[in-house]
């Protein structure tokens, strides 16, 4: 049995979903907010100690504004309600992406909850926001220019956003879409990947443990045998 540290989930296919519900993308991404929750809820259940979701791409600014306000109201509600059930669940909360694009009002909420949640010592939740993998290569390569660290595999994972955490045992992506959209390029080296063809908003903690069972038997090799 493969013990599951950390799983990675691409959150794909909201504005589809709500199109096909004849209703606005925006709808499709509120609905979406109610299987992040669901999934919360499952992985601490399942005692796994990493969730990083990708919430937002640093290739995302492309969408129309009117979207991406939404996104960003959705997410504020979201810290700003479930703080505290955040605490009582003992859940950290890490943010991992460029904040520095943020307004001063989501930086300071963002903070605040890292800050609130810092020394919970259940499952960390990474949201991955304003997140680019190519960003955080040249983030971590800037950093070991700045301390003159010698460019090795060490020192670069040390200094990606994710310093500290494990990699990803497992990828999931839903939204029928097979491909990895500049997430955790470095970090996925050795994942195991699940594409999904449901819609993020109609994956259900079912198919969630289906992943987590399948996961389990499968034999691991790191190249080796
Ligand atoms: C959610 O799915 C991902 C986010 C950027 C929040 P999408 O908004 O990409 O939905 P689709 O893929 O267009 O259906
Ligand atoms: C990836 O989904 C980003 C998030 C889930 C936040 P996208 O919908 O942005 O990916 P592409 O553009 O289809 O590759
Ligand atoms: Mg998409």
């Amino acid at each position: 049995m493969n013990k599951i540290n950390h799983v990675a989930i691409i959150m794909d296919g909201n504005g589809r979903w709500g199109y096909k519900k004849k209703k606005s993308r925006n709808y499709g991404h509120r609905e979406g907010l109610n299987t992040v929750k669901k999934i919360i809820d499952e992985t601490v259940k399942n005692k796994i100690h990493y969730l990083t979701l990708f919430a937002f791409s640093t290739e995302n600014w492309k969408r129309p504004k009117s979207e991406i306000t939404y996104l960003f109201k959705l997410l504020e509600n979201f810290l700003h309600k479930k703080i505290d059930d955040l605490m009582r669940q003992n859940i950290k909360l890490k943010i991992i992406g460029n904040k520095k694009i943020f307004s001063e009002k989501l930086k300071k909420i963002l903070k605040n909850s890292e800050k609130k949640t810092k020394n919970n010592s259940g499952l960390q939740i990474n949201l991955a926001l304003n997140y680019g993998f190519k960003e955080e290569l040249i983030y971590s390569i800037n950093k070991m220019i700045k301390y003159k660290k010698k460019i090795n595999v060490k020192n670069i994972t040390d200094n990606l956003y994710t310093q500290n955490i494990p990699d990803p045992d497992i990828l999931i992506r839903t939204g029928n879409t097979n491909r990895i959209s500049n997430f955790m390029l470095w970090q996925i080296a050795y994942s195991e990947i699940f594409f999904v063809k449901k819609l993020w908003p109609d994956f259900t903690k079912k198919d969630y443990n289906k992943i987590i069972n399948k996961y389990s038997s499968i034999k691991r090799n790191f190249g080796g045998l």
